[in-house]
């Protein structure tokens, strides 16, 4: 059965679907897990990385089933009448890649109207658990990349998954998001005794390779000082700053199959990608 992973952080922009995305491609094409990808963003980029902007727009227009049918499998205007009618769950899961010796990529794309959820939350957290339980033993790791503030879509997160991995921008209020994760953390345990959710671990991305800024190293200790306090790894290697990210995002590509990317950026994001996989224990 699969091992969950939420990818969280409250704040916006520090990668947490730049590293889905890679570590998805990394853990199917490298590592030969099964390997599922949920986007749970209602801005949707983790799914315009995979399927880019055209494949994106094509699937917004089709009405493909989404991670939106997942929360609103009850809630359509036209089934408020007779038995409820549930959602096929392999209905949702979009095929990226398969390879011959039987690891996979898939994924649950979003779309802007998984705001909507946010309106009329109640009960709807349960929905995912309850989907991912169905499809669970078709993979290795499951992926969440979640949305950067607390809402019912963060506690369907918790409740779906096993681990929590948190990146972090070493910058300017880098840590200001993390009493708040950390208190949220907390009362999600008090509240679920019955289900184990552990920190995988804290990484830290975007750092500048060479010449470090005093603000990124005061940010960086800051961060660590945290991390101490609440008994959280800190993940020895780290996602320095490079384009090819970007690049690697706009072109569908991971890292390691990304044009003019370099070798020890490369290299690098295997290490981060290889200490991850322990953490969650897949390696
Ligand atoms: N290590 C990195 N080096 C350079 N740019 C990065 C890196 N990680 C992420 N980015 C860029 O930062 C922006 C925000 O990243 P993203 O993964 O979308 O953040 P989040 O999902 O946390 O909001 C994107 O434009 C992405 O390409
Ligand atoms: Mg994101």
């Amino acid at each position: 059965m699969a091992i969950v992973v939420s990818m969280i952080n409250m704040k916006g922009g520090v990668g947490k679907s730049t590293l889905t995305f890679n570590l998805a491609w990394r853990s199917a094409w490298r590592e030969n897990l099964r390997v599922l990808a949920v986007d749970l963003d209602p801005q949707a980029n983790l799914s315009q990385y995979f399927l880019g902007a055209q494949k994106y727009m094509d699937m917004l227009e089709s009405g493909a089933h989404s991670i939106v049918d997942v929360f609103e499998q009850f809630s359509s205007p036209t089934k408020t009448s007779g038995s409820p009618s549930l959602l096929e769950p392999e209905t949702a899961v979009q095929v990226l890649n398969e390879w011959d010796d039987g690891s996979l990529l898939h994924l649950v794309p979003s779309r802007l109207e998984l705001s909507w959820t946010l309106k009329n939350p109640t009960e709807k957290a349960q929905l995912l658990p309850k989907f991912l339980a169905d499809i669970k033993d078709a993979y290795d790791l499951i992926l969440i990349d979640c949305a950067p503030t607390e809402s019912i879509l963060t506690l369907a997160a918790y409740r779906s998954s096993r681990y929590v991995f948190v990146p972090v921008r070493p910058e300017f209020l880098a840590t200001i998001g993390l009493p708040l994760l950390a208190r949220s953390l907390n009362e999600f345990r008090i509240m679920h005794s019955d289900q184990d959710l552990e920190m995988a671990g804290i990484i830290f991305n975007g750092l500048r390779r060479s010449n470090t800024p005093p603000e990124q190293e005061k940010s960086m200790k800051d961060v660590r000082s945290l991390a101490t306090e609440h008994c959280w790894p800190v993940l020895d290697s780290v996602a320095h700053h490079s384009d090819s990210y970007a690049t690697g995002s706009r072109e569908r590509t991971p890292i390691f199959q990304t044009s003019y990317a370099r070798d020890y950026v490369v290299h690098e994001f295997h290490k981060v990608a290889n200490e991850f996989l322990e953490k969650v224990q897949l390696k």
